[in-house]
């Protein structure tokens, strides 16, 4: 491979090795729960469908699919400036999500062995998965001459504690709005292919269905806990974490909308198309999704997008930190307040028998 090296333009903690981003309510997270709470989980209401997506875990059917061929062979020094910095930080926010989806999987995999063999097999069969795409991913970022300390990583980052209940659902809704942004990305370059700049692209349509196989190993899980979904507590929940994720990409994506526009992709409407594909998918599942045609859902959004660049213009300001916070606490207020009004939307509720092995 033909690289140059050049001064980076990135924040190292040593030679070629990227310092982390600085960690955000929008970074991805890294998670961990009560161990014994789902050691103890009875999933003998669904355990046949668990049992049909082990089987299909085991089959690996992309075992050969994450080889760097030689469509990498070449130097990337032509992708530059914003592009590259861009395109830099896409790979690292992949990296870490897939990443820490590998680093709780691994966890589970290893704490629920003797206790829930079944659930225990499966999570280890998916984070081989994650750790496959967190590694090439890694491997991608030393295209640009840059690499991220995995080992520093899982000892620097905080982890958020979560119930296995929300677990179920966060990583439910991770793996599935994962597999309908692969997706998205590669049908249009598909479409596109001069857009393809770089080839890491062309190997999401195989990647993507590890994902879906992971919602439905999710999917299968949640069923096999009618209380997790049938009863007010769920349907709230369920709104709430819909209405996270949903927030939380629209608002990341939309301020890298250049890094979408650099694969001819308008960030704006892969988005859209991205939460009503999830949206619709979580209908499987979920007791109620949201009402996303409903125009107040963008508007909100759209006030939370700029408030965030409003946000971003002041951190670049010289002003001393109380000054800032001042100018930014009715931006909060008002993110805040969108946010409650985004909850209030009338959700659909889905109609169906929920809680039943459907
Ligand atoms: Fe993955
Ligand atoms: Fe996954």
């Amino acid at each position: 491979m033909v690289t140059t090296v050049r001064p980076s333009e990135f924040e190292e903690i040593r030679p070629g090795v990227k310092a982390p981003a600085k960690e955000t309510i929008l970074t991805p997270r890294f998670y961990t729960t009560d161990f014994e709470e789902m050691a103890k989980m009875d999933l003998s209401a669904n355990e046949e469908e668990l049992k049909a997506i082990l089987a299909e875990f085991k089959e690996d059917y992309n075992r050969h699919h994450f080889v760097r061929n030689a469509d990498f062979d070449q130097s990337w020094d032509h992708i530059d400036g914003e592009t590259r910095r861009l395109f830099v930080e896409f790979l690292e926010r992949s990296c870490t999500a897939e990443f820490s989806g590998f680093l709780l999987y691994k966890e589970l995999g290893r704490r629920l062995k003797d206790t829930n063999p079944l659930l225990a097999e499966c999570f280890l069969l998916m984070s081989r998965d994650e750790a496959r795409h967190a590694g090439f991913l890694n491997k991608a970022l030393s295209d640009f001459n840059l690499t991220l300390d995995l080992g520093f990583l899982t000892k620097s980052r905080k982890y958020t504690f979560f119930k296995p209940k929300f677990i179920f659902y966060a990583t439910y809704l991770s793996e599935k709005i994962g597999y309908w942004r692969y997706i998205t990305i590669y049908r249009h370059l598909e479409q596109h292919p001069e857009s393809r700049i770089y080839p890491i692209f062309k190997f999401f349509e195989n990647w993507c269905q590890d994902e879906n196989r992971h919602g439905d190993f999710f999917d299968a899980i949640l069923k096999a806990q009618p209380s997790f979904l049938n009863d007010w507590k769920a349907k709230l929940w369920c709104r709430f974490f819909l209405l996270s994720v949903f927030a939380t990409m629209y608002l990341n994506d939309l301020q890298r909308s250049d890094f979408y526009a650099s694969i001819g992709l308008d960030a704006r409407s892969y988005d859209k198309h991205v939460i009503e594909k999830t949206n619709n998918t979580a209908a499987r599942v979920f007791p109620v999704i949201i009402d996303v045609d409903n125009p107040a859902f963008y508007e909100s959004l759209e006030i939370c997008v700029s408030n965030c660049e409003q946000l971003r213009a002041i951190d670049e300001t010289n002003a001393i930190a109380p000054v800032k916070f001042l100018r930014k606490l009715p931006l909060y207020l008002s993110n805040m307040t969108q946010f409650i009004k985004l909850y209030f939307i009338k959700p659909i509720e889905v109609e169906k028998q929920q809680g039943c092995v459907c």
